[in-house]
C-alpha cells in the first residue's frame, strides 16, 4: 500500500494571536520569575477549580512532590496509588522519601479500585494518591470515606483531568490537594511545561509555596530544605489565556468523544472507553479504545495517516525501574496488565473535524472486520 496523503496527529497544540500577544507582554513588561501574571494564573485557576488556594509550580510532577511533602509525607510513610498511570504518579512518592504502595484499578473505570485501596492501607498508610485517568474522575466518595475511616490524607492527581467533575465539584477540588499538570499534551497547556497546587488548606498552601521557592522564608533566610519549582512568568501569561478556553475546549472534546462512540460501538472485537457512573463528567483527555490486536492496528492507522498512542504499555510496577528497585512480578496487578496490554488512544483534540472522527472509525472499522 503507498503511504497515505492524510495527517492526523494524536493531539495538537494550541498557539494564537492571543496567547502570543499574552506571553509577549509578559516578557515586555514584567519580572521574568514571579511577574504579576503568576499571581493571576494562581488566582484564577483557584477560582475555576472551586478552592481556596493555588500554588503554580514547574511540572505536574513538582506539583505532586511539593504536595506530598507539604501534608508532612517522609521516610517511613507509605503512599497508595494506582497501578495504572502514567509513572510519575509514584515517583512523587519516592522523591517524598516515602513508599508507594500500588492498588489494582476497577475495570468499570480504570481507575485505582477503592476496595483494593481498603485492602492495601497499613499502619505506615499516611495519604492515598488516586489519579483521574484519562481525565475520567475516581469514585471520591468511596476514596473519600477510606481516608477518613483511617486519618488519612488525599492528594489527587488531575494531572489529565483539568476541568472534569465528580458530584458536581471540579476534579482536583474533592480531596485536600489536588495536582494539576500542564504538559502540553494536556487539555490545557502554559506553552511548556508547568503544574498547579490546589487545596482549601492555608496551611499546606504556604508550605507548599515555601518549597516550590527554595523554602525561603525571606530572600535569604530558608527554614525549609525547598526546591526551584516555580512557573515561569511567561508561561502563567499564556495559561491565563488557555485557562479561559479550557470549557469550550472540554465541550469539544465530549462531542469528538460522543461521535467516536457513536460509530464504533458496534465493532465487534473492540471495547469503548470507560464511562464512569452518573457521577463523573469526564474531559477526554484521551480516548482510549482496547483490542487484542492493538499493535497491528497502531500500524495499520499509521499507513493511513493516523497516529495512535498507548497509554501505557505498562502499569507502574511493572515498569523496569519498579520491577528492579521492588521486584514486582506480572500478575501482580491483573486488570491493570490486562489494560495495558489492549489499551489504544485514538486523536483526540478540540478541533479534530467530524470528517476526520468518521475517516479514523471508518479505518479502525476497516481493520477489525477484515479480521
Ligand atoms: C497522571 C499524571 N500524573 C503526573 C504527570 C506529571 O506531570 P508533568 O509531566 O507535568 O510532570 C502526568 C503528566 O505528564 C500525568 O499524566
Amino acid at each position: 500500500m503507498g503511504k497515505s496523503t492524510v495527517s492526523i496527529p494524536l493531539g495538537v497544540q494550541v498557539f494564537d494571536e492571543e496567547m502570543e500577544q499574552a506571553a509577549l507582554n509578559a516578557l515586555r513588561n514584567e519580572r521574568f520569575v514571579f511577574g504579576e501574571d503568576v499571581f493571576k494564573f494562581e488566582e484564577e485557576f483557584a477560582r475555576y477549580i472551586g478552592s481556596k488556594f493555588a500554588v503554580s509550580t514547574s511540572s505536574g510532577t513538582n506539583a505532586l512532590h511539593i504536595a506530598l511533602l507539604a501534608l508532612g509525607v517522609s521516610g517511613g510513610c507509605e503512599v497508595v496509588t494506582s497501578a495504572y498511570s502514567f509513572v510519575a504518579s509514584a515517583n512523587v512518592v519516592l522523591h517524598a522519601g516515602a513508599s508507594p504502595v500500588f492498588a489494582d484499578i476497577d475495570s468499570e473505570d480504570f481507575n485505582v479500585d477503592s476496595a483494593e485501596i481498603r485492602r492495601k492501607v497499613t499502619k505506615r498508610t499516611r495519604a492515598l494518591l488516586p489519579v483521574h485517568l484519562y481525565g475520567c474522575p475516581c469514585k471520591m466518595k468511596e476514596i473519600g470515606d477510606i481516608a477518613a475511616d483511617r486519618s488519612l490524607k488525599v492528594v489527587e492527581d488531575a494531572c489529565q483531568a483539568h476541568g472534569a467533575e465528580y458530584d458536581g465539584r471540579k476534579a482536583g477540588a474533592i480531596g485536600d490537594v489536588g495536582c494539576f499538570s500542564f504538559y502540553p499534551s494536556k487539555n490545557m497547556t502554559v506553552g511548556g511545561d508547568g503544574g498547579m497546587i490546589v487545596t482549601n488548606d492555608e496551611d499546606v498552601a504556604k508550605l507548599a509555596a515555601k518549597i516550590r521557592n527554595c523554602g525561603r522564608k525571606s530572600q535569604y533566610e530558608h527554614d525549609v530544605v525547598g526546591y526551584t519549582s516555580r512557573l515561569n512568568t511567561v508561561n502563567a501569561a499564556i495559561g491565563r489565556v488557555q485557562l479561559r478556553r479550557l470549557d469550550e475546549w472540554n465541550r469539544r472534546r465530549r462531542e469528538v468523544a460522543s461521535l467516536y462512540d457513536a460509530l464504533l460501538s458496534d465493532i465487534d472485537g473492540l471495547d469503548l472507553p470507560p464511562m464512569g457512573d452518573s457521577r463523573v463528567k469526564p474531559v477526554y483527555h484521551l480516548y482510549v479504545i482496547r483490542t487484542e490486536r492493538r499493535y497491528a492496528l497502531v500500524n495499520w492507522l499509521q499507513k493511513n495517516g493516523i497516529l495512535s498512542g498507548v497509554h501505557y504499555p505498562l502499569p507502574v510496577p511493572l515498569q523496569p525501574v519498579y520491577k528492579q528497585l521492588f521486584g514486582y512480578k506480572s500478575g501482580e496487578y491483573p486488570v491493570s496488565e490486562r489494560v495495558s496490554s489492549m489499551c489504544l488512544s485514538l486523536p483526540i483534540y478540540p478541533n479534530l473535524s467530524e470528517d476526520d472522527v468518521k475517516y479514523i472509525c471508518g479505518k479502525v472499522r476497516e481493520f477489525l472486520e477484515s479480521g
